[in-house]
């Protein structure tokens, strides 16, 4: 039906009444165009032809070159075709109209993976998965220079000193841009660091000269960076615990930083057109791999900044990867979906800082009989002296309610009750630490923090303010039974120790964002799962480890929880391939990686999650990443930048957008399946009866024979053909086609998850297989 055109005209009279008078619905929009090649061998003069042309195209909307010139604030020249504008709706609508134009969107805010670090800043290691033949093999990085979009990076921390680094590689056109930041050093590790706020600029009004800097006051950055390369710090602790080496997974490679967050507005810090612009810096610049621990909600290819700037990375072979995202543990909640990005999910290590809480009717100190916590507090009580135990809902003060005090909000709590007392306070809500600095500003002399049911066994050890211990919910059942139970209940919080080996590990952090890919449920994401659950790398020092204003407590080095935190984890990684395989393709390096990552624990059990229920796919994608493994994985599934418009062509993106995406003529083939993309994973997300994939396999290992070994999905039977690819030499491809049969109709029809490895004996060539009948 249509609307009556009356009503139509009305209606934008209306909408022109309540908008025209005000300036209020500008908005900054970036207005994309697609590839260059403008990027490497060029002039300042041929740079400003490209501005001049984006003026050009703006100014036969807005009616003149002077007014596209005041809307403009970014113009991307280099390997990435657009810019970024103050416009109107209407504006903005007509443009995208423009044949070159390949997509006009809002310039967006966007989060750090770590939003949830107020929930979830805790405390553990690193180190677990890097074994150090895997970085004598590579040489632990060297070579490879690698770049964050981040906030920035702290430069005096030792994580980025240049001790024992040779001159700057040559191929390097990075800068260190310090234009207000006298005290900024770049050196020959940290070898570039540039900022781009006009993007945040255009939302939050003018910035005064503090934000001229690549200088990272909060924290995430440094940590980012750190983690993928950062050099060796001995004696890295926070607060002594967790004392050790710190190091990136690529310890000798050079790291660049691109900052493009910058402090929150309404929840988002990341904007649109400043990582556009750090993108086509950074390609630019000469980096290998670029890290990038940020994304927002799933979206159209063409309207994620993220997903554009990758791909313009991955089409001159640098790898990204991405984080992707701390909205688990509900489905369908991954974000950074590009099939170019490398996805990268959270999951724990085997080292915890437990602190036990001994509850009164456990007379003995033996340490099984307690219930164990973790805590990074630097606080202690008094050894086996016990102290009165609280419900927090039970000190509510007479203007609160119980279930605010139960959560240890601020201001509801009643400093008469709960002075001198062990305080139990429900997670959720408000900051894990700013329960404890509650608990402490109304007279507690301790803090027992109880998850409740949703974060089941996923407990963090946060640098707390007071003496205090975090425990699963089970535990938080007993210990509220247990007050119930008697009339005077006592307890004690024991000091938090560093505990290695710990079991099971890893399982899933209960924030990982988690699969069904929205956007293609054809691609499996996330790829890989790596450590995300309390992380110690470098810090800043413009802030305290709980990134709270209270906190005036400085630390070199935190412990922070995230995929922000996994992500770098496999840029190190990557680092390390990038060295090792200097010729392998971004697609290559992922599948390297994906194909030898493992589903066991560390008891040989599946990989479960935060309530010990065995985890699928949708959580972990291949497997937890096993680095040794993935500098020899024999063969991969590669793909190049052509597949890449294939894939998007399947997706019914039209050829003119592609040509201007692709910057050249392209002809969509056809038939194409979006199914036979050659992704290291096989997801049919509508099967009906049967269905045949293709994939091709390129041997990067020694000459040899492999078998095809399969795990059926439930209700399914899936068969090979060939069964068994002979390899004379290294580069040489086969192609194989997998059918999977519905077996038996499956009552729930919900996903099903299995396997498909090949393997010559020596290596283990593994893909999920994911698959929903429909
Ligand atoms: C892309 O962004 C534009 C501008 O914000 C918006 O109008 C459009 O609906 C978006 N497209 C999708 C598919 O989200
Ligand atoms: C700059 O602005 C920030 C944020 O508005 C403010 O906190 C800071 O004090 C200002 N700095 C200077 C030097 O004016
Ligand atoms: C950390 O370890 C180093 C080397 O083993 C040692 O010298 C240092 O004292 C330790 N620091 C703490 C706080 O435990
Ligand atoms: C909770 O922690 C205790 C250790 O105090 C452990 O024995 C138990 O298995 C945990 N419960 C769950 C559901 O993980
Ligand atoms: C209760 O009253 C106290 C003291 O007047 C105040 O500080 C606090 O914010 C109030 N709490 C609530 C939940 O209204
Ligand atoms: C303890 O008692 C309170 C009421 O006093 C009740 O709400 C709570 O469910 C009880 N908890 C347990 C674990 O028994
Ligand atoms: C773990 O998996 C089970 C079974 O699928 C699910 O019910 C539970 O919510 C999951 N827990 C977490 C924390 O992911």
């Amino acid at each position: 039906m249509r609307a009556s055109p009356i009503l139509y005209l009305l209606s934008l009279l209306l909408l022109s009444l309540l908008h025209r008078p005000t300036f209020a619905h500008k908005k900054s929009y970036v207005v994309y165009l697609g590839a260059h090649s403008h990027g490497q061998e060029v002039s300042s003069i041929d740079l400003n032809q490209v501005t001049d042309s984006h003026y050009e195209l703006l100014g036969s909307f807005l009616g003149s070159c002077d007014k596209a010139k005041d809307a403009v604030f970014y113009s991307y020249t280099r390997h990435i075709n657009g810019f970024a504008a103050i416009l109107d709706d209407e504006e903005a609508a007509q443009i995208a109209k423009h044949p070159k134009v390949v997509s006009v969107f809002l310039n967006k805010g966007r989060q750090l993976h770590t939003t949830r670090s107020w929930d979830f800043l805790g405390l553990e290691d690193d180190g677990v998965i890097h074994p150090s033949s895997a970085w004598k093999k590579a040489r632990f990085g060297e070579d490879t220079i690698i770049g964050n979009l981040d906030t920035g990076v702290w430069p005096e921390s030792k994580s980025f000193s240049d001790e024992g680094m040779g001159p700057k590689p040559s191929k390097w056109k990075g800068i260190c841009q310090t234009d207000e930041d006298a005290s900024f050093h770049c050196n020959r590790k940290l070898i570039g660091a540039r900022y781009f706020n006009k993007g945040y600029a255009s939302v939050v009004g003018p910035l005064n000269s503090s934000f001229d800097s690549p200088r990272d006051t909060e924290g995430h950055g440094s940590h980012t960076l750190s983690t993928a390369g950062g050099n060796f710090v001995p004696g890295a602790n926070v607060f002594g615990f967790g004392n050790g080496t710190a190091k990136g997974g690529s310890p000798k490679a050079r790291v660049a930083t691109y900052k493009v967050c910058w402090p929150p507005v309404g929840g988002n810090e990341c904007f649109d057109a400043d990582i556009l612009a750090a993108f086509d810096m950074a390609i630019h610049d000469g980096v290998d791999v670029l890290s990038v621990s940020l994304g927002g909600n799933p979206a159209p290819f063409f309207n994620d900044s993220v997903a554009i700037g990758s791909f313009h990375a991955v089409k001159h072979g640098i790898a990204v990867i991405c984080s992707a995202g701390n909205s688990g543990p509900d489905d369908g909640t991954v974000s950074n979906i590009a099939p170019w990005q490398i996805t990268v999910g959270a999951s724990t290590m085997d080292r915890q800082f437990p602190s036990y809480v001994v509850l009164g009717n456990k007379m003995s100190l033996k340490v099984t009989s307690h219930i164990q916590g973790e805590s990074l507090s630097p606080k202690a009580l008094p050894n086996k002296k016990f102290f009165p135990i609280v419900s927090a809902a039970d000190t509510k003060a007479a203007n609160a309610s119980a279930g605010d005090a139960l959560l240890c909000k601020a201001g509801t709590l009643d400093l008469r009750k709960v002075k001198g007392k062990i305080l139990v306070c429900l997670r959720g809500d408000n900051a894990r630490v700013d329960k404890g600095r509650q608990a402490a500003l109304a007279g507690a002399v301790g803090m027992v923090l109880a998850n409740d049911e949703a974060s089941g066994n996923e407990i963090l050890a946060d640098p707390h303010v007071l003496p205090a211990s975090h425990i699963n919910y089970t535990d938080g059942v007993a210990v509220f039974s247990y007050i119930n139970s008697t009339r005077s209940p006592m307890a004690s919080i024991t000091f938090p120790t560093t505990q290695l080996g710990t079991k099971p590990a890893p399982f899933m952090a209960a924030f990982s964002s988690k699969g069904p890919n929205t956007i293609t449920p054809e691609i499996l994401k996330p790829d890989i799962t790596a450590p995300g659950v309390s992380v110690i790398a470098a810090y800043t020092e413009a802030q305290g480890p709980t990134n709270e204003d209270f906190d005036t407590r400085r630390v070199l080095f935190n412990s922070v929880s995230g995929t922000s935190m996994s992500c770098p984890h496999i840029s190190g990684v990557v680092g390390l391939l990038k060295t090792l395989h200097p010729t392998w393709s971004p697609a290559a390096i992922r599948s390297a990686i994906m194909t030898t990552a493992r589903t066991q624990d560390n008891m040989m059990e599946p990989i479960t999650n935060a309530s010990h229920f065995k985890a699928t796919p949708f959580s972990y994608g291949a497997g937890h990443v096993e680095p040794n493994r993935a500098m020899d994985p024999g063969l991969v599934y590669d793909l190049a930048t052509n597949d890449y418009l294939n894939f998007l062509c399947a997706l019914g993106y039209s050829q003119t957008q592609i040509e201007l995406f692709s910057e050249g003529p392209y002809k969509c083939p056809k038939p194409l399946v979006l199914t036979d993309f050659n992704y290291p994973s096989i997801t049919v997300p509508k099967l009906t009866g049967s269905i045949t994939v293709i994939r091709t396999v390129k041997n990067v290992g020694s000459p040899g024979t492999y078998t095809a070994r399969i795990l059926e999905p439930t209700g399914t039977s899936v068969s090979v053909e060939p069964k068994m690819l002979k390899f004379k030499r290294i580069g040489e491809e086969k192609t194989f086609k997998l059918t999977i049969k519905v077996r038996r109709s499956s009552a729930g029809r919900d996903y099903v998850f299995g396997k498909l490895i090949w393997s010559d004996g020596k290596h283990f060539v593994r893909s999920p297989i994911v698959v929903k009948e429909i």
